[in-house]
């Protein structure tokens, strides 16, 4: 009885598909630990990242399925979520997504958003790092108020190894806390590729399921070293409405589609100018722009930031404008829903099996 009743809950949930994923959550092996006490049912719906932007609507689709199925009295979901690996696994890597924020063109806002985007990841309960691979000008210890903290040391099985610095639950790393400020790099090609492959490789990040590295601007060697360097990378790109900053961005979606580098999708900064005393959006850069570019090109449209002062204001002031107080709501909702589709772009391009203990439907 319990068995059919097993299947027919199963059935039911067959109905609740992914929207992201075009599969429904049984056959992606999302649903887990099913009891069925008398008319009680209770599951775990497990997904591959606390970061899903349609979480609570699989949730009520869940629900409302095994109401109709009529005998359920009580249904019980926890929504839980495993982070899936993207990165190579044969680079043994303890980081399972490693994602490069990119853009032709320098000042359109990588940093301000690898930044964001990193902690508006590590909000959802996700284990963080971030790289600023701007050897050149590095900004990210800048913006987060820790400028002057250097990384520790230590050895681990006779290798030297760097600890990066924890800021506000994020793992950090950049060049800016191995050089002093006010003294200019030069730096030739083969010292630059040393110190990218250092910095990745003797870096202890321990386990994370995101690293964001915030890259310097261009698609020079730099750039590309570290696209082909690191195996398993995706790119995120991030350029103004403006067609003049596309046409960057075209430059630098091109690296990356040379180099096999899959890339998520399109983030467009300085989308649009929020009157702080009218609350009118004024489109001061055009409107939409990147977004049409990223329909045309076949990329996810991952979302649109507005210009806000306080996101200006928080890259000075050392806290990131999606963790501050006094940001603006709709900024803060537009970094946040920025890297919930980034995370599931991750899960939907690089799906693979179901997780260990996954319920499936038997058709008998
Ligand atoms: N949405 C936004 N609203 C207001 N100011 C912004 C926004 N995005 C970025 N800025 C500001 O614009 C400036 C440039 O941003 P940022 O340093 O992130 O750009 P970048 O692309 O990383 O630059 P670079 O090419 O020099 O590395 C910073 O002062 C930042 O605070
Ligand atoms: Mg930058």
């Amino acid at each position: 009885m319990s068995d059919s009743r097993e299947n027919q809950v199963l059935q039911a949930l067959a109905t609740v598909q992914d929207p992201d994923l075009h599969r429904d959550i049984v056959a992606l092996g999302f649903v887990k630990n099913l009891a069925i006490d008398g008319d009680d049912v209770s599951f775990e719906i497990e997904l591959t990242t606390p970061a899903c932007p349609v979480k609570d609507l699989m949730k009520s689709q869940a629900e409302e399925a095994l109401r109709a199925l009529g005998w359920p009295k009580k249904v019980s979901i926890s929504m839980t979520a495993s982070v899936r690996a993207t990165s190579d696994p044969a680079a043994a890597l303890t980081i399972k997504n490693i994602v490069s924020v990119a853009s032709g063109k320098g000042g359109v806002g990588k940093s301000t958003v690898a930044l964001n985007l990193a902690f508006a990841l590590a909000k959802t309960g996700t284990s963080v790092g971030i790289l600023d691979a701007d050897l050149y000008g590095p900004s990210i210890p800048h913006m987060l108020g820790i400028q002057d903290k250097k990384p520790e040391t230590t050895t681990i099985d006779g290798r030297q190894r760097i600890i990066p610095v924890e800021c506000r639950g994020v793992k950090v790393m950049s060049m800016g806390f191995l050089v002093e400020v006010d003294r200019p790099l030069i730096w030739r090609g083969p010292m630059l590729h040393g110190a990218l492959q250092q910095f990745f490789s003797e870096v202890e990040w321990g386990d994370l399921d995101y690293l964001i590295i915030d890259l310097p601007p261009g698609t020079g060697d730099v750039q590309l070293t570290l696209a082909q360097k690191i195996k398993g990378s995706s790119a995120v790109l991030v350029s103004t409405p403006q067609d003049v900053a596309m046409i960057d961005a075209r430059k630098a979606l091109n690296m990356f589609r040379q180099v096999n580098v899959p890339v998520l999708g399109v983030v467009e900064n300085m989308s649009g100018f929020i009157c702080p005393h009218c609350g009118e959006e004024t489109a001061i850069f055009g409107s939409d722009g990147a977004k049409k570019w990223a329909e045309r090109e076949g990329l996810r449209f991952l979302g649109a930031i507005p210009i806000d002062l306080s996101v200006r204001v928080h890259g000075d002031d050392g806290i990131p404008a999606v963790l501050a107080e006094d940001t603006n709501p709709q900024v803060q909702r537009a970094f946040q829903s920025t890297a919930e589709q980034t995370a599931a772009e991750l899960s939907r391009l690089h799906l693979t099996q179901p997780a260990p203990g996954a319920l499936e439907l038997h058709n008998d």
